[in-house]
């Protein structure tokens, strides 16, 4: 099974030997990917769609994964009774989706030792969950696939301390860590911002005066971060 860039750097944060539950597995690359490598000792992969669950239930078939491969359909962590896994995956979703799943089933989240998060959308938001909810966030990487970045999230349960706002938006282990595609990750979200900002009509309203002036001061602080990280 060869991995996207993407779903390789998930599987690269799962600890060898750990009991992985994918939530919102779809085709279930990534349960046969971590068994087969020899990096789960056994995977459930679950999804709240029967199209996707009978994706995944005919691959582990075909390869002969049935005793280390389980297959459940349902709504997040439902599925789950606490204890059952030591990771969880959750990718490819928005941060908001992914956000309620952990908050609706506390008892199997607080029960679980590892989180790989990959929110397509709103990672600010889940960062913000996070840091709320006695999550400390150990690892961060980005990737990049056809011209789209995706943050991945090592989560753990524990304490941590928000030191600026912007960690929110971009993830402080990103800086920590020097990562290789986040200068090119703060441009493009500079270029992103000022597309928004040009479509504005500013004089048009309240409101939109209002949200010039935010996504200018986003701007603003995007910049700073980007001579922070330009003098690395
Ligand atoms: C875009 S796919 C991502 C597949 C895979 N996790 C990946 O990253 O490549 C999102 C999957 O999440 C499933 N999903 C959405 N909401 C869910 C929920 N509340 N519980 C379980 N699965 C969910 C969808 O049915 C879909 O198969």
């Amino acid at each position: 099974m060869i991995l996207s860039e993407r779903l390789k750097t998930i599987a690269d944060f799962v600890p060898a030997n750990s009991i992985v539950g994918d939530i919102g597995t779809d085709h279930g690359y990534l349960p046969v990917y971590l068994i087969e490598k020899g990096i789960a000792k056994k995977a459930i992969g679950t999804d709240i769609s029967r199209n996707s669950l009978e994706k995944i239930y005919q691959l582990v078939k075909s390869r002969g994964l049935e005793k280390q491969i389980d297959v459940r359909l349902g709504n997040g962590l439902e599925v789950f009774k606490p204890f059952e896994v030591d990771t969880l995956v959750i990718a490819g979703m928005g941060g908001l989706l992914i956000r309620d799943i952990l908050d609706n089933h506390k008892e199997v989240a607080d029960s679980v030792s590892n989180f790989i998060l990959q929110p397509n959308i709103a990672a600010k938001e889940l960062r913000e969950y996070l840091y709320d909810n006695n999550f400390e966030i150990i690892d961060e990487r980005l990737v990049k696939e056809w011209d789209k970045y995706y943050e991945v999230i090592y989560a753990k349960k524990g304490k941590a301390y928000l030191k600026e706002d912007i960690y929110l938006e971009i993830g402080e282990r990103l800086f920590i860590n020097r990562d290789p595609l986040l200068k090119e990750y703060v441009q493009h979200k500079i270029l992103v911002t000022e597309n928004i900002i040009d479509k504005l009509d500013v004089d048009a309203s309240e409101k939109s005066r209002d949200r010039y002036l935010e996504l200018s001061k986003k701007i603003e602080d995007y910049k700073e971060v980007l001579s922070r990280i330009e003098s690395f």
